[in-house]
């Protein structure tokens, strides 16, 4: 699919599905407690992990602040959940400057960006999630924005119709997306910096469990912070939402406190096994183990059998599968490993079509 196109059974598909609410899905409206004890980190020392990135960071930071210049453009990628909105704010907050936060989706027309750059102070951030999906008329006035820190903008229509030019103030723009490959290469061409958001150790999870405990005032045990570590799947953005779940469930069920045993019993409510995997990476694996003998199947057919967004699929659940070893994404399809087989408890006789190589 090409970019900006959209897929036409999408809208279908995301309503029949009455699937549980998605596990890396962003956050709802924070209410006004969430507020108070918000687990969003603020500074660096608050953010856990991704030390590579942010002592690079920190340096580009101090440079621009000794210069007294602005911050290059800053493309991050990688799942969601992984920290690139936070990352973005914690910036900004280290800077010492705004952020206004848009995404590609919203910025429908071209004076939709417009507007957000002429608003833009000088060292402002200007974030766009979901920047693979800006359309094309945005991602052209975009480019001499971000090289130039020049708007042209066509006023009027027709013959009486002439460009205007409009000086920006320096700005750093930080772009996020799920996907890098996706974007032009132009638009990835003009960010100074780019880099990809990897999955965090369970070591690092369990860091953030265990502060988001003392932020949340949840009594916790080790134990029962080492069950919810493993099975975040890597993403703090799951291991805050386990969190707060066996947290009800501990003050509902249990005597308040988060030990091992209220947790194994909270995640098993939840469907969520040993190694994080909800109902539907069971179903990606055991749709493609008992329909097509374990792969390959296309990413379209797989999307109609699970009645599933092909989006949610390809940017949310493949990436997890991928890292632990369940699925294999090849030139012809999704393929299910002998480790998958293994998990599920099937009988794995080798795949008949051979090995396939592998695609990014
Ligand atoms: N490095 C981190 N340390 C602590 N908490 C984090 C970290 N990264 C993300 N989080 C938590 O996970 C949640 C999801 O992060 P977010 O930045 O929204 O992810 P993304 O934008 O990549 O989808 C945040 O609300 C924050 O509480
Ligand atoms: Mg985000």
């Amino acid at each position: 699919m090409k970019k900006n196109e959209r897929d036409p059974n999408e809208n279908e598909l995301n309503k029949k599905t009455g699937r549980i609410e998605s596990l890396v899905a962003e956050e709802e409206e924070e209410s006004e407690v969430e507020i108070k004890t918000n687990l969003r980190p603020k500074t660096f020392a608050q953010y856990i992990g991704q030390g590579v990135l942010k002592e690079k960071m920190r340096i580009s930071i101090e440079a621009a602040q000794k210069r007294g210049s602005t911050l290059d453009h800053i493309l991050l990628y990688g799942s969601p959940g992984l920290g690139k909105t936070t990352l973005a704010g914690v910036i900004a907050n280290e800077m010492g400057v705004h952020i206004k936060i848009t995404s590609g989706p919203v910025l429908e027309r071209a004076g939709d960006l417009a507007a957000i750059l002429t608003s833009l102070e000088e060292h402002d951030i200007l974030f766009i999630d979901e920047i693979h999906r800006l359309n094309n008329a945005v991602e052209e006035i975009l480019y001499p924005a971000m090289e130039d820190k020049e708007l042209d903008i066509i006023i009027g229509k027709g013959p009486s119709a002439r460009s205007i030019r409009i000086e920006l103030p320096n700005f750093t723009l930080i772009g996020a997306t799920t996907r890098a490959g996706l974007l032009s290469s132009p638009l990835r061409d003009r960010f100074g910096v780019t880099h990809r958001m990897e999955y965090y150790t369970t070591e690092e999870i369990k860091t953030i469990i265990l502060n988001g405990a003392g932020i949340l005032g949840v009594k916790i045990e080790e134990e029962g912070a080492d069950v919810l570590a493993s099975r975040s799947r890597g993403t703090p953005r799951i291991a805050n939402k386990l969190l707060k779940r066996v947290r009800d469930y501990a003050e509902t069920r249990g005597n308040g406190a988060i030990d091992k045993e209220t947790s194994l019993q909270a995640l098993a409510l939840l469907g969520i096994d040993d190694r994080g995997l909800d109902d539907l990476d069971r179903d990606i694996i055991t749709a493609i183990i008992d329909n097509y003998g374990g792969g390959p199947v296309g990413i379209t057919t797989l999307s109609l059998l699970l009645g599933e967004d092909r989006r949610t699929l390809e940017e949310v659940y493949e990436p997890y599968l991928v890292k632990i070893g369940y699925l294999k994404r090849t030139q012809r399809g999704r393929v299910v490993t002998e480790k998958a087989y293994r998990h599920f408890k099937r009988g794995y006789y080798g795949n008949l079509l051979g090995d396939f190589d592998e695609i990014s």
